[in-house]
């Protein structure tokens, strides 16, 4: 008989997996502690903007027209005991509050209100990102004849369902035999297909996460440390990135310089990476990473100085500053630590007249910032204002008519925060176009 699959946690990760799971074929229940979250995705909807994630979730869950009915939700843990061969759990993992560790209380209470309602012979997936040795620690509140398995997700908002379907790798921490052949059976499915599958235990399973994502947090710092001397010695850092991308042990993705990165992941995974490494007393290894963050975080102020300069120097005040993106990168309506928003924020803070457009991001960005201005479209934002600064680099603002938004601002000097736009197209349509780590 196939697997029944639940999954526990039905943000990015969770909502994907889920649809991913009976898109594969399984039946799958998913839980959330939030009710109406549960009512939305019984309605075949998406609390959050993920490309393709609607129309997987119409296709499988139940009630819906047409659908396989494969997929279901609930809010009950007994009825999810009940159900379950095989539990994944997927809720977040944020920075705690003013310190760089993660917070595990979601993780606790999901472990904990799985265990007592757990079947004898399930097996328990973690799939959140965790601090090393967390594993170990959680396969203990789980009970007799309840095993764990430790099985990393890589996907990428925006590319959510892609990757979840078509990964690079699976990566499983397991403890015995027959939670490998357990997890072997689930991927023995088209996802696996071409994905290398990495069997190993549970304190390499949950670094492959961390380290991977310091990895691309310090290629980004990288390009962005190269960017800063870039300015300094009057170099192109685009440039400069192409041709060492070029050779293959670099690679080319990952380093486009910009205002850096942000989202909830790999600034907090890097904070969380190096507190952990304090606790084990391995702190020297990762000090590093305070560089890459300090690096990143340097971005965010670097743009409000741009800013300044374009404006004449001095202060902000009575500024009228358009901000095109507030999303932390495009496809996404996430505005969880983005860099867009920040720098939005620290102009306002300084007296700055800020208005905000983006395509998908408002309702999130209303709610974390609702002193900020916003506008219904870029051409709104854009009018009448003394600089434009473009900080998510969304299709749409690629597409834009450049002399159509220098007929509506003020004075027509853009910032381009992302180096995404065609620096030609923009100078012939008469604005002074200023990107970070490039000549000016
Ligand atoms: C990241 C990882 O890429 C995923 O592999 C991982 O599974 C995920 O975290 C996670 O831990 O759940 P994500 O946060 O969705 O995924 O976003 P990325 O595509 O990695 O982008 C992160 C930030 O870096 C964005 O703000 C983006 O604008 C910035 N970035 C990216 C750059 O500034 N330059 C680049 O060259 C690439």
């Amino acid at each position: 008989m196939a697997l029944k699959i639940t999954v526990i946690g039905t943000g990015y990760l969770g909502a994907t997996h889920a649809a991913a799971m009976a898109e594969l074929g399984f039946d799958v229940l998913g839980l959330d502690v939030v009710p109406e979250k549960i009512e939305l995705l019984s309605q075949g909807r998406v609390p959050m903007y993920e490309p393709g994630l609607e129309e997987l979730l119409r296709k499988h869950v139940a009630g819906i027209e047409g659908s396989s009915g494969r997929l279901r939700f609930t809010t009950s843990w007994e009825e999810l005991g009940a159900f379950g061969d095989v539990h994944f759990v997927c809720v977040n993992t944020p920075q705690k509050h003013g310190e760089y560790a993660c917070d595990m209380s979601y993780v606790d209470a999901a472990f904990a209100s799985l265990a007592p309602v757990a079947r004898e012979g399930s097996l328990v997936v973690g799939k959140s990102t965790v601090p090393v040795g967390s594993a170990a620690r959680l396969s203990e509140v789980l009970p007799e004849g309840v095993e764990l398995a430790w099985n990393p997700e890589f996907l990428r908002e925006g590319f959510a369902v892609q990757d979840t379907l078509h990964p690079d790798r699976l990566v499983v921490g397991v403890a015995s035999e027959r939670a490998e052949k357990l997890l072997r059976e689930v991927y023995a499915t088209p996802i696996a297909e071409g994905s290398p599958l990495v069997v190993t235990d549970f304190p390499t399973a949950e670094l492959v996460k961390t380290s991977a994502n310091s990895f691309l947090a310090t290629k980004i710092s990288f390009i962005n440390a190269m960017a800063e001397v870039c300015e300094a010695a009057g170099g192109d850092v685009v440039k400069l990135a192409e041709a060492i991308g070029y050779d293959e042990r670099i690679g080319a993705k990952f380093l486009r310089a910009g205002i850096g990165f942000g989202g909830g992941c790999l600034p907090k995974d890097i904070r969380a990476f190096m507190a952990r490494a304090g606790e084990l007393g391995a702190d020297q290894a990762l000090t590093f990473l305070r560089e890459v963050d300090s690096i990143n975080m340097r971005r965010r102020g670097h743009m409000v100085e741009l800013a300044r300069e374009a404006l004449g120097g001095g202060s902000f005040l009575g500024k009228r500053v358009a901000v095109l993106g507030a999303t932390f990168k495009p496809d996404s309506d996430d505005v969880r630590d983005s860099p867009a928003l920040n720098v939005a924020g620290q102009i306002h803070l300084q007296g700055g007249q800020v208005t905000v457009y983006d395509p998908k991001g408002m309702a999130n960005a209303r709610q974390v910032f609702p002193t900020l201005g916003y506008a219904e479209s870029a051409l709104d934002a854009v009018r009448g204002a003394d600089v434009v600064l473009h900080l998510t680099e969304w299709r749409e603002f690629r597409e834009l008519n450049p002399a159509e938004l220098g007929a509506a601002v003020g004075s027509a000097v853009i910032l381009d925060g992302r180096n995404a736009l065609d620096p030609v197209r923009w100078r012939e349509a008469g604005w002074t176009y200023r990107a970070m780590g490039r000549p000016v």
